[in-house]
């Protein structure tokens, strides 16, 4: 414990370094040692993530909405500006200037940029759509290279292709597919790492938070990504949410089997329909849910102020409408400062492997998301031995094999994630009805 104090302050300290070199708001220093962040940039980077807004470039004049940009969030991504018809209008002409005003304020104060989106179905203009498979090859590939060369090193992540599944997990019927075929996705990512080499590739959806059809498909298509050597770093989820489209019980399970296929994962539009405090405990659990997977690097919300959501009805924001704070901001704060979670730089002690369990319990059922841990020698291969309360029943599970469904049940790897180097984690899943709170794993290496 004292080690992991010291860390904690050490940890601590950095963080501070880094956010003065970012130039972040809201880290307040406490007799010299101890902190308290106060925004949610500096909260997040205490926990070693950004937290990012949705901007639009025609509000950066407007001192309210800047004064909160500048204060609260170290990452943007610009809402429209770098969307096909924004950029490029017409063939072979691009318009660099709204998205480059968002840039440039975003990485004057030391801000990381998203960038949103290179292929996309939606807000693409007319003459893309019109193009023959030779002329939409290259007027794709010239439209990444142009846009990547750009900002070249200024993009912290490319959210390289946007909503290209349907929701039963066939590919979109969009112009991309109808005349390049499956491989589109494939060749954009190639094409993508050649123009930039340092930003991360994501590919991003909606409706992909929870194990569905949609979100299975991107998965398979994450792991042959992987498993090829098709150049893929991050996958971005969404994750607009209302009451048709809740926050599903198993976003944790279902980040971490992604980050466990070894591909970052990042909140990029997120939302949440609703007010007081309903709303704040949606917020609450998200902010959590990216705190509790190591390779979640960070949360965007999609737009600063209610005023300016994209569905304003819903007021899905953290500020109201006169940049008020919400419920939602305080939970979302609060969550970023609360205890540790799951630090990505936990360093490695003695050997074999230890094993930590989270359950999400609900009314009658359960998911379980156990994390594996390597000491501080590899691990090839490991088996998690735990027991279940009577009554529980396993009925589903991910990422390794199950001896019983019930009662003492042992989990072995699964052929991916077997070997864990030093100090790493995996993470394996599992889905039960009854009550399934209260178990200690225990980790054996092989
Ligand atoms: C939305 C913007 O917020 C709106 O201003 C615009 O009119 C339509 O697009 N998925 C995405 C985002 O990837 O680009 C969308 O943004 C919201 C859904």
């Amino acid at each position: 414990m004292i080690s992991r104090s010291l860390r904690a302050t050490t940890r601590k300290a950095l963080v501070l370094a880094a956010a003065g070199a970012m130039g972040l708001a809201g880290v307040v220093v406490l007799s010299g040692t101890a902190s308290a962040a106060t925004t949610l940039g500096a909260s997040a980077a205490e926990k070693g993530r950004y937290f990012g807004t949705a901007v639009a470039a025609n509000h950066l004049g407007e001192s309210d909405y800047a004064n909160v940009l500048n204060t609260e969030f170290s990452s943007v991504t610009p809402e429209n500006e770098m969307k096909w018809d924004a950029l490029e209008p017409n063939r072979g002409s691009f318009n660099f200037a709204n998205a480059d005003r968002i840039v440039s304020h975003a990485r004057g104060r030391g801000m990381s940029v998203r960038g949103h989106t290179l292929v996309w179905h939606s807000q693409l203009p007319g003459w893309v759509g019109g193009l023959d498979a030779t002329n939409l090859r290259s007027a794709m590939t010239n439209h990444i290279n142009q846009v990547m060369a750009h900002w070249r090193g200024q993009i912290h992540s490319w959210d390289v292709v946007n909503e290209a599944f349907e929701e039963n997990g066939s590919r979109r019927q969009s112009p991309f597919q109808q005349r390049l075929g499956n491989g589109f996705i494939e060749e954009a990512f190639r094409l993508a790492r050649a123009a930039d080499a340092n930003a991360k590739l994501c590919y991003n959806d909606y409706n992909t938070d929870g194990q569905n059809a949609k979100s299975n498909a991107v998965y398979a298509m994450v792991q042959d990504f992987k498993s090829r050597g098709v150049p893929i770093d991050c996958v971005g989820f969404q994750s607009h949410f209302n009451a048709q489209s809740p926050v599903p019980s198993d976003y944790r399970a279902n980040l971490a089997r992604f980050a466990n296929l070894g591909v970052d994962v990042q909140i990029t539009e997120l939302d949440i329909e609703g007010s007081g405090t309903a709303q704040a405990n949606n917020f609450r659990s998200v902010t959590e849910t990216c705190l509790n997977v190591s390779r979640c690097t960070g949360i965007t919300v999609w737009g600063i102020t209610d005023k300016y959501s994209w569905r304003p009805n819903g007021t899905p924001l953290l500020f109201d409408s006169n940049y008020g704070k919400k419920a939602a901001y305080t939970a979302v704060l609060n969550a970023l400062n609360g205890g540790e979670t799951d630090p990505p730089d936990e360093p490695p002690t003695g050997s074999g492997c230890t094993a930590t369990v989270s359950t999400n319990q609900w009314q009658g059922g359960f998911v379980g998301t156990v994390k594996v841990t390597a000491g501080a020698t590899a691990v090839n291969g490991w088996a998690v031995a735990l027991t279940l309360p009577s009554g529980a029943v396993i009925v589903n599970s991910w990422n390794a094999s199950r001896s019983a469904n019930s009662g003492a049940i042992r989990f072995g790897n699964a052929a991916h994630n077997g070997a864990i180097a030093p100090g790493q984690s995996t993470e394996f899943g599992y889905q039960g009805t009854g009550t399934g709170t209260g178990v200690t794993p225990v980790c054996t290496a092989s």
